[in-house]
């Protein structure tokens, strides 16, 4: 009897002391294993006085119960020991201070890019695009601009060799389009795009600067037509309650040529410093196709007539934005680009 309780003794001591499953799992094999210790006892009953048999027998009985309540007690009390320390070990510090994302911003001429494109889309125009580089014949000789006419010296021109240049406007880009359609009316698109001249930079001058062309040819298109379109136009970028203006003007692929004006923004018109006191700000070149600029595109100028227009987004930005130069455009500043951040 005393070597039992010494067995059990020993074997809880044993439990107490495990420092982990592997080493108690030694105890139990020590204790509860075939070859065990317990075991062992249950053997020597075979030895004992017949009357003695029973009560040794569930001493050993009771011994075997708590050694293994004792174990299922450490093992789960191990068990969820390695679990933490696991989970410790595992954890990821979402304290950390994360790193900031630097979200980009759309670029102001983007923006205004993409305010004139939903505006006449919205009007059922298409958007064509075209070649920066480009041939002189589609940036000069069909916009009715043949070689030695004075006109060229106009747009001071970046050649890479005789016939091939980057476009000084996009009205390359309308040439084109009138050339694709073999004569074939209605055409109503704009062309936006970068254009090149041979301009020093300076505030209000860019080497590269971006236009966007508008065309309109089919039968019984009139200078009002141009006129309606334009004042929506101007409404829509600098709102409610533009008017605008033509003035006469000279480009040699349209015929009459005009320069738009819209009613000053600033002051309404009133006169300010924006406007240099006449209340009008000068915003694009426009004018009707002329007719020797349709004939040659294959277009009967008996039958059909069109409108066009050149709008320069520098400009437009300038003036929304509030920008006084236009180099800003192109230095990507971080700085200046920030102002147009969207998600601020
Ligand atoms: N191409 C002209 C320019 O660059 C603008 C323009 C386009 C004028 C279409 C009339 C019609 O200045």
């Amino acid at each position: 009897m005393d070597k039992i309780q010494q067995v059990q003794e020993e074997a809880l001591a044993a439990i107490a002391e495990a420092t982990d499953l592997e080493s108690l799992n030694q105890v139990r094999i020590q204790y509860l294993g075939k070859k065990g210790s317990i075991q062992e006892l249950m053997s020597e009953m075979k030895s004992l006085p017949k009357e003695e048999k029973p009560a040794f027998g569930s001493k050993v009985n009771v011994c075997k119960q708590e050694v293994s309540t004792a174990l299922e007690h450490k093992q789960s009390e191990l068990e969820s020991q390695s679990l933490f320390a696991n989970l410790e070990k595992e954890k990821i510090d979402i304290t950390l201070e994360e790193t900031k994302l630097q979200i980009g911003t759309s670029h102001p001429l983007v923006m205004i890019q993409q305010e004139i494109e939903n505006l006449f889309v919205g009007m059922g125009y298409t958007i064509a695009e075209g070649p920066e580089v480009e041939e002189d014949y589609y940036n000069f000789e069909l916009a009715n601009i043949p070689k030695d006419h004075p006109a060229r010296d106009m747009q001071d021109t970046f050649y890479i060799d005789p016939n091939t240049l980057l476009r000084t406007h996009t009205t390359a880009m309308q040439m084109r389009e009138l050339e694709k359609a073999k004569g074939k009316a209605p055409i109503k698109l704009i062309c936006p795009g970068k254009v090149y001249r041979r301009d020093d930079d300076d505030a209000t001058h860019s080497h590269q600067f971006m236009q966007s062309e508008g065309l309109v040819v089919a039968e019984n298109i009139t200078l009002a037509d141009l006129k309606g379109t334009l004042e929506h136009m101007a409404n829509t970028m600098f709102g409610n309650g533009r008017t605008i203006r033509f003035r006469p003007s000279y480009f040699p692929f349209t015929e009459p040529s005009v320069e738009v004006d819209v009613s000053c923004p600033f002051c309404n018109g009133k006169g300010c410093s924006v406007c240099k006191g006449s209340g009008w700000i000068e915003i694009l070149g426009a004018g009707m196709v002329h007719p020797h600029v349709l004939e040659m595109n294959g277009f009967d100028p008996e039958k059909y007539s069109g409108f066009a227009f050149g709008v320069g987004l520098e400009r437009v930005a300038m003036l929304k934005y509030g920008i006084d130069d236009i180099r800003n455009f192109y230095l990507n500043d971080k700085r200046f680009l920030q102002n147009f951040n969207r998600f601020d």
